[in-house]
């Protein structure tokens, strides 16, 4: 069984897709131990309550995309105590502090809504839709400490085309992650018995 904690900051559709895996065994070898997100009232959590699935907020004690030294090192601790064969960010939003990524990294992988190395940061799907691109789409990749930056595992193009709006691109990008996510979690699963 490949042991996974899931990383969540917001609506958790991600998160969803891959608890719904798991559940129609589509995921066979997979086990999630929680979902931990930085946001209190976070969507996400209350769709691991609804399976069944610890969730838990660990607060990174200031706003913005970083963490203070002291939340990083909760998030550390939590991660050691659970000790998960793989940290899954599915849509989680703030950057992993160094010392994080130099002990997890190796294990981490993140979802990022564009066909990196294209449109790394905030807003992709809506910056590739303004500057007119042919394709959006998503990509999954290791952690590393170059933001959107590490080696790229996966990736699902989305054409754009001109009947297009972006609530129907981000729709169509959603889908595709959904997709992208189960088949990458389930080839790493591969690697355990
Ligand atoms: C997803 O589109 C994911 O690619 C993005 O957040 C969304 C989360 O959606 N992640 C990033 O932008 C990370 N840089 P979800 O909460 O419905 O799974």
């Amino acid at each position: 069984m490949m042991k996974i904690l899931v990383f969540a900051s917001g609506r958790g559709s991600n998160a969803r897709a891959i608890f719904n895996a798991i559940k129609d065994a589509t995921l066979s070898n997979v086990e999630v131990l929680a979902l931990v997100s930085d946001i209190a009232d976070a969507p996400a959590l209350k769709i691991a309550e609804e399976f069944g699935i610890k969730a838990v907020f660990i607060d990174p004690l200031r706003k913005g995309a970083r963490f203070t030294e002291e939340s990083e090192k909760h998030y550390i601790e939590f991660v050691e105590q659970h000790n998960p064969d793989l940290i899954v960010l599915a849509g989680f939003m703030r950057i992993l502090p160094e010392t994080f990524v130099s002990k997890f990294g190796l294990k981490t992988i993140n979802l990022h809504p564009s066909l990196l190395p294209a449109y790394k940061g905030l807003d992709p799907i809506k910056r590739a839709f303004e500057a007119n691109e042919k394709q959006s789409g998503c990509s999954i990749h290791w952690v590393s400490n170059e933001l959107d930056g590490g080696a790229i595992i996966a990736q699902s193009p989305v054409d754009i085309l001109s009947t297009d709006t972006l609530e129907t691109l981000e729709e169509k990008v959603h889908k595709a992650e959904h997709k992208l996510m189960v088949e990458v979690i389930g080839n790493l699963s591969k690697n355990f018995s």
